[in-house]
C-alpha cells in the first residue's frame, strides 16, 4: 500500500544538503529562544510570588521585561525550520497537520494570547501588581504549543496511521498521546527550559545594569537551578532515546541504508557531553558564587552548541524513522536553480548583518540599572 501522497512533480531548486543545513541551523535556534521561554517564564512566575524581597522582584521584572523580545525570536525562528520542513518533509508533515487541523490552526490563537499575557505580566510587574496568575496561565498555554508542537511532529512519522484515522473522521479533531514517544518528547522540552532558565541567570549575572548583590542572587539561584534541572534534563534526553525503536537506535549507530547517519548519532554524545559542561559552569556560578562577563558568554555559547546537537540528533531521529517506513528524504529529483541559492545567501548574510548592526547599537545604548523603578 501506497504510505505517503505522491511527490511533489516540481524539482527542489536546491540541494538537499542545504536544505537541511539551513533547516538544522534555525530549527537550533529557535530551540534556544523556546527553551528562555518556557523556564524562563516560569522562574520569572515562581520569583514573583516573593513580592516582599526586592531582589526576587527586580530579576522577575528583568526576565519579564525580555520575554516579551525573546517570544518575537520564538516566532521568527520557527518560521525558516517550518518552511524548510515542508520542502523536505512535507509529504509526512501535511498529512500529519491535516489530521490535527483543528489544533495546529488554533496555535494561532493560543499564540497571540500567550503574547498578550506576556504583555500583561510585565506590565503588572512593572506596576508592582501580583502578576503570578498572569504569567502562570501565559507558560500554561505556551506549555499546550509544545504539546501540540510534539504531538504533530511524532504523528508525522507514523504514516501507518494515518489511512486508519482519515477514514475514521476527516474533521481534523485527533489529538492522538498514544505514541510512546510522545511525552517523553515534550518532557524532554519543558526540563530542558528550566535548565536554559537557570543558564539565562548566570548569563544575567554578568551584566553590568545590575548591583554587585543582584549578580549574586541572580547568578547563585539561577546557577544552582541549571545544575538540578541540567540533570533532570540528561535523565530526560536518556529516557526520550530509550524509547525509540531499536530501527531508529541502529540507524543512527550507522547500521540503517545511510552509515552517515552515525554522524547525527554521535551529535548525541555531543549533546550529553556539552550538557555536562554546561552544569560544570553552572555549578561555578552557583556554588563559587562567581559572577561574571566571561562566565555569561561562555555560558551562552555553551548553551548555543548544545542545541546544535540536540537539533542534529533529532533530525537524525526523523530521518532514520522515515527511512524505516520507506521514506527517503534524499530521494528527490533536484534541478539548483543557482541564481536564485545565490540571491537567497547574499540576503541572507546581509540580514545577519543587520542583526550584528541592531545588537551593536543595543550594546552602545546608554543603560539603565534594573533595580531602578
Ligand atoms: C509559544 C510558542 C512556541 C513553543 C512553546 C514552541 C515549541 C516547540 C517545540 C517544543 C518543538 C519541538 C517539538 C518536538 O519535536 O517534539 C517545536 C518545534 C517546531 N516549532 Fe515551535 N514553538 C512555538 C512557536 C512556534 C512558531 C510560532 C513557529 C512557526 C511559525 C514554530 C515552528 C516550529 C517548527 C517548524 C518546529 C519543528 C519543525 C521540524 O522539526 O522540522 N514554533 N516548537
Amino acid at each position: 500500500m501506497q504510505l505517503y501522497p505522491a511527490v511533489d512533480p516540481i524539482p527542489l531548486p536546491a540541494p538537499i544538503w542545504l536544505f537541511k543545513l539551513l533547516h538544522i541551523v534555525t530549527q537550533a535556534l529557535h530551540f534556544v529562544a523556546v527553551e528562555m521561554l518556557l523556564g524562563g517564564l516560569l522562574l520569572a512566575v515562581l520569583l514573583s510570588l516573593f513580592r516582599g524581597s526586592s531582589l526576587s522582584h527586580v530579576t522577575a521584572r528583568a526576565m519579564a521585561r525580555r520575554l516579551t523580545v525573546v517570544m518575537t525570536y520564538v516566532i521568527n525562528l520557527g518560521v525558516p525550520p517550518l518552511l524548510f520542513s515542508q520542502v523536505l518533509y512535507g509529504r509526512a508533515l501535511y498529512t500529519s497537520s491535516v489530521l490535527i487541523g483543528i489544533y495546529w490552526i488554533s496555535i494561532i490563537a493560543i499564540l497571540t494570547l500567550t503574547y498578550w499575557l506576556l504583555y500583561q505580566f510585565t506590565g503588572r510587574l512593572e506596576a508592582g501588581k501580583s502578576a503570578w496568575w498572569v504569567g502562570l496561565s501565559a507558560w500554561l498555554l505556551a506549555g499546550f504549543i509544545a504539546r501540540l508542537l510534539s504531538t504533530n511532529m511524532t504523528l508525522m512519522l507514523r504514516p501507518e496511521d494515518w489511512q486508519k484515522m482519515y477514514s475514521a473522521s476527516a474533521m481534523g479533531a485527533y489529538l492522538p498521546t498514544g505514541d510512546p514517544t510522545l511525552t517523553p518528547r515534550w518532557l524532554l522540552m519543558l526540563a530542558g527550559g528550566l535548565f536554559f532558565g537557570g543558564l539565562w541567570m548566570v548569563y544575567l549575572a554578568g551584566r553590568s545594569t545590575f548591583t554587585a548583590e543582584e549578580k549574586h542572587f541572580i547568578g547563585g539561584l539561577g546557577g544552582k537551578i541549571a545544575v538540578g534541572f541540567g540533570l533532570v534534563y540528561l535523565a530526560a534526553g536518556l529516557w526520550a532515546n530509550s524509547v525509540q525503536p531499536d530501527a531508529v537506535k541502529e540507524g543512527l549507530a550507522g547500521n540503517g541504508t545511510y552509515a552517515f547517519y552515525k554522524y547525527f548519532g554521535l551529535a548525541g554524545y555531543g549533546w550529553l557531553a556539552l550538557v555536562a559542561v554546561a552544569v560544570l559552569l553552572a555549578a561555578v556560578a552557583g556554588f563559587g558564587k562567581i559572577a561574571a562577563n566571561w562566565l555569561s558568554w561562555i555560558v551562552v555559547l555553551v548553551a548555543v552548541l548544545t542545541e546544535v546537537m540536540f537539533t542534529v540528533y533529532r533530525d537524525g531521529v526523523r530521518d532514520v524513522t522515515l527511512l524505516s517506513k520507506g521514506y527517503d528524504v534524499w530521494d528527490r529529483v533536484v534541478v539548483t536553480n543557482w541564481s536564485v541559492v545565490g540571491i537567497f545567501l547574499v540576503l541572507f548574510v546581509a540580514g545577519l548583518g543587520v542583526i550584528g548592526w541592531l545588537v551593536s547599537v543595543m550594546a552602545r545604548a546608554t543603560k539603565v540599572m534594573e533595580g531602578a523603578a
